[in-house]
């Protein structure tokens, strides 16, 4: 009897192995990207489970055909704006959204019924903004990269119930960059941002911008989602604990979307907006372009890129050159797509010859990143290890406890940190790991110095099973920050803690 068990756990073992496939959701070519391109232990080659596995974890994506022009989000008026202060109104609401032609969908926005407007802040100013709840549920309103004060910053303890209304107030410290908004109520905040809570977040200072937003500066908000047969989301039906995906493919909340330029440089500013889905971008005639930010901003020079990867949370803004191309050329971004061997159209483009064009600078930073060597001999302080799948995800071997706090610091005090993604016998996933109210500085990545495009401010690192980083982190601000896997499913199932800044 025992033997017979025995034999059927064994079988119902190798079918469950066998159908999840050991395929690897997210491999690249691009040799930087491989933060340790070395096997160290023969289990790290290519096609072997060490790359991070995942279940059944690859659904296809759906080329976009072309057919909608992309939305731009607007730039939201304020209620009042003068050198040193802005006001804005925030209200997160439920609507109704034309995402394909005749139907309406359900879906949450910001001012809107569909993910938000974009937000400027510009350096040195006072910000206050008043935040309101229309929504029939709790939520938060969360800042993802903004350095601001714990309280402030929209983590699970700073809920507003429907109908509720909150004033806050903050200074923009940080130079130029695109970050973003977003839910972060515990426990739901994966649902509302696929029901379509998120927007965008600019940080202006005074650089040398002359790039124009709408023209030749875009945002792209990349999500994947399922609809159902009458196109609604019902995000019950389709969760995954390991992080919902999608085939249907949204830029910007279009559906397939297509972008017209000019002939002329164009600044694309990506944010992965997806609950769990990681993205290889390139362009489809395989020539390369420029990365200027990321994250936290701009790199201190352009580096010269044909792919550029993206997990959930993360921004890249990059630099095309339309220049050269004509209409009849087909140029499109594309994903790179190794499961199944192939590439999906994201966002294909127009060429407007017509369009009138600028010399378009490719901008420097005027603060540029740098570790010091203090920063470079300072010991670990702070370890933090990521690890499990599904619903066994844990950070240090705990789940989230919102009475619990797992690390405290001090404000202004830089901190070395070692995040560690513990492989297990499954392999293990791709975390992308996220810290609130701070960008961070990539120090090492397995013990070597980060590729071009980890030097420069961070909030969030992809780190693959077996990979650990070492991060230079500082507060600037006071208060409770969580620091979690932006795989939102697993924020969601308590892979997320709390750090006290005092
Ligand atoms: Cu996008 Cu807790 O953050
Ligand atoms: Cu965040
Ligand atoms: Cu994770």
């Amino acid at each position: 009897m025992k033997k017979i068990s025995l034999i059927a756990t064994g079988i119902i073992i190798l079918l469950f192995v066998s159908a999840c496939g050991f395929a690897p959701p997210f491999k690249s070519d691009e040799q930087n990207f491989h933060m340790n391109p070395e096997p160290r232990d023969g289990e790290r080659s290519e096609g072997s489970m060490g790359m991070g596995m995942m279940h059944g974890h690859d659904l296809p994506l759906d080329s976009s055909a072309g057919e909608n022009e992309l939305n731009v989000p607007p730039m939201l008026a304020s209620d009042l704006e003068t050198e040193d202060e802005v006001h804005y109104t925030i209200d997160a609401q439920a609507g109704k959204t034309e995402i394909f032609d005749n139907v309406e969908t359900e879906t949450l926005g910001y001012n809107g019924s569909f993910l938000g407007p974009v937000l400027k802040l510009k350096k040195g100013q006072t910000a206050h903004f008043t935040l309101k709840n229309s929504l029939d549920e709790e939520t938060t309103f969360h800042w993802h990269g903004l350095i601001i004060d714990g309280e402030a910053d929209g983590g699970p303890h700073t809920v507003l119930a429907p109908g509720e209304e909150k004033e806050i107030t903050f200074d923009v410290v940080q130079d130029k960059a695109t970050l973003w908004f977003h839910p972060h109520p515990e426990g739901e905040t994966a649902k509302q941002v696929y029901d379509g809570l998120a927007g965008l977040m600019y940080i202006d200072d005074n650089g040398t911008d002359n790039y124009e937003y709408g023209k030749n500066d875009f945002p792209l908000i990349i999500q994947d989602k399922t609809f159902t047969e009458d196109k609604q989301l019902d995000y019950k039906a389709v969760r995954d604990p390991d992080g919902t995906m999608g085939e249907t493919l949204l830029i910007n909340g279009t559906v397939n979307p297509k972008l017209t330029v000019g002939k002329e440089k164009v600044r694309l500013r990506l944010l992965n907006g997806s609950n769990m889905r990681n993205y290889t971008f390139k362009l489809s005639n395989g020539e390369a372009f420029e990365q200027i930010a990321t994250d936290g901003g701009l790199l201190n020079d352009p580096i010269e890129r044909e792919k550029i990867e993206l997990t959930p949370s993360e921004r890249a803004e990059i630099v095309v050159d339309f220049s050269e191309i004509d209409d009849l050329d087909d140029l499109a971004l594309i994903r790179e797509d190794h499961e199944a061997n192939e590439e999906t159209v994201v966002l294909p483009f127009d060429v407007d010859e017509n369009q009138a064009v600028t010399e378009n600078k490719v901008e420097k930073s005027t603060n540029p990143v740098e570790i010091t060597d203090e920063e470079l001999e300072k010991p670990v302080t702070k370890e933090i290890n990521l690890s499990g799948m599904g619903h066994h995800v844990a950070i240090n071997g705990k789940k989230f406890d919102k009475d619990r706090i797992d690390l405290e610091q001090k404000q202004g005090e830089t901190e070395v940190w070692e995040v560690k993604n513990e492989r297990d016998m499954m392999g293990g996933m791709i975390h992308p790991f996220h810290i609130h109210g701070t960008q961070f500085k990539v120090i090492s990545v397995n013990g070597e110095e980060p590729p071009a495009h980890l030097q420069g401010y961070k909030d969030t690192i992809s780190i693959e099973p077996g990979d650990t980083a070492k991060l230079a982190v500082k507060f600037e601000e006071k208060g409770i920050y969580m620091y979690h896997c932006h795989i939102l499913e697993h924020e969601d199932n308590g892979m997320m803690g709390q750090i006290e800044v005092k």
